[in-house]
């Protein structure tokens, strides 16, 4: 049965909690309701199109209603919807688990499923904690991680995150972490030294704690959440060096960076980095459904073999991990990867990208425009010159993506910086439509 707009837009307002959105306000605006997808594009119940311009929270790869994950799927349903992993196999995620085994950095062969992002992270932060006290190490207990890290919504992730806004309320119920400058380049105090100084940093507190530290934890590549922060080159491949030396582990959240976003099918290819435990989510799907993964090297997971009674086992798991829908969609999109030469296909669009975002450069409130592969942000500043930020209750960032929605886009700023972060599959022309309506709502929304 259909439902009309208004009932729909009523039992919203009396129903619905939306995540990360302050409801006394929402309630006010008419609400954007989706209706159905296609390729890049949305389209609401009038009909009206937009170009989805963040990925449905950058997780869509491949496309709306892509033909070949609705049948993967449905072939799925016609075999089970969901069973478990809990001391039984399925075998799309037997399959999953091999092909992603395959593709990942080299010496990551285990795969730890679970259903979204946050979750990847815990696993990855339990499971390096209890590596240390299978191994007689128990002391090394702590983790590392960067400033204005996001790595999710759930204690253990926030608990690893450094975005006050989000995270402090928490404070009291979060365990006590080590932080590192992120190098985020546009303001930190050393500028052109930015890189060193920040390495130099990381590394006295990995040296001066390495004893009790269990992991260091960070997006590679491009700090995401935090304001789409891009690391300068080597700083990668660097850390990794510090945290071999100092006998870290080292987490890779790539959760945002993963499946091509920045150029390569994983972020710490860029660098040659493989880490200890690499967190993957939204686009293990193409974006269609919660799935997630954690993998483990073979070092990593030997250390939780053991008799039952040693109690050396991994005591975590959810209802819906690796689920066989997820898994089925999953192995499809790997698929499409293939079939589509998507990797080698971005090069192009990447270039251009920078080329249109180059045009938008000299507008006097764009402070800093900042890419790795399709991941964009544009800083939004009140005064170029100072880069003073726009006061908070201006709401500039929502300003444009309010202007950019009437334009035909669907974005989502992180605070005044704008995101860009379309689907691998847009083309040229998309692409360039996508800069033109964002180049225009950053003038609606900075005037
Ligand atoms: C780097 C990173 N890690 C973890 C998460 C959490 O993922 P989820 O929202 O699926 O829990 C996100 C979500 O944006 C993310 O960007």
């Amino acid at each position: 049965m259909d439902y009309d707009r208004d009932t729909l837009v009523t039992w919203d307002r009396e129903h619905v909690w939306h995540p990360f959105t302050q409801m006394q306000g929402f309630r006010e605006e008419d609400p954007l309701i989706i209706s159905r997808g296609e390729g890049v594009y949305l389209y609401d119940f009038q009909g009206r199109r937009y170009l989805d311009g963040v990925s449905s929270l950058w997780a869509n790869l491949h496309g709306h209603r892509r033909p070949e994950l609705d049948q993967a799927l449905v072939a799925q349903l016609s075999q089970v919807a969901h069973s478990t992993l809990l001391g039984i196999a399925h075998p799309a995620a037997i399959r999953l688990a091999r092909r992603l085994a395959s593709i990942a950095p080299a010496g990551l062969n285990k795969v730890f499923f679970s259903d979204n992002g946050s979750t990847a992270v815990e696993v990855a932060l339990k499971i390096a904690f209890q590596f240390w006290r299978n191994r007689g190490q128990g002391e090394k207990q702590r983790f590392l991680k960067l400033n204005n890290a996001y790595h999710g919504d759930t204690l253990g992730a926030v608990s690893v995150g450094g975005i006050p806004l989000f995270h402090e309320i928490y404070r009291p119920l979060l365990f006590d972490t080590l932080e590192a400058p992120s190098p985020y380049c546009y303001r930190c105090p050393h500028r052109d030294d930015c890189r060193e100084q920040c390495l130099m940093s990381l590394e006295e507190t990995v040296a001066s704690h390495h004893q009790e530290l269990a992991a260091l934890i960070l997006e590679p590549v491009m700090q995401g959440a935090a304001g789409m922060i891009p690391q300068p080159p080597g700083y990668l491949a660097r850390v990794r060096e510090i945290t071999r030396r100092y006998d870290v582990l080292l987490i890779a959240d790539e959760v945002a960076v993963g499946f091509g976003r920045t150029g390569r099918m994983f972020a710490c290819e860029h660098e040659g980095v493989s880490p200890d435990l690499l967190c993957l989510a939204k686009g293990i799907t193409g974006g269609y459904l919660p799935l997630a993964a954690t993998l483990a090297t073979d070092e990593v997971y030997g250390a939780f073999l053991g008799k039952f009674e040693e109690f050396k086992t991994f005591f975590h798991g959810h209802t819906y991990t690796g689920n066989p829908l997820g898994a089925a969609v999953g192995l499809a999109s790997l698929d499409i990867f293939v079939q589509d030469r998507v990797l080698q296909g971005l090069p192009a669009k990447i270039e251009l990208l920078t080329a249109r975002l180059a045009g938008m450069a000299a507008h006097p409130h764009v402070g800093d425009i900042r890419q790795r592969g399709l991941m964009v942000g544009i800083e939004l500043v009140a005064d170029k010159a100072s880069r003073e930020a726009f006061p908070l209750e201006r709401r500039t960032g929502h300003r444009v993506i309010q202007a950019a929605r009437q334009l035909g886009a669907i974005l989502r700023p992180l605070g005044d910086v704008i995101v860009l972060l379309p689907p691998l599959c847009i083309t040229p022309e998309e692409l360039g439509s996508l800069c033109d309506l964002t180049f225009e709502a950053i003038r609606r929304g900075t005037e």
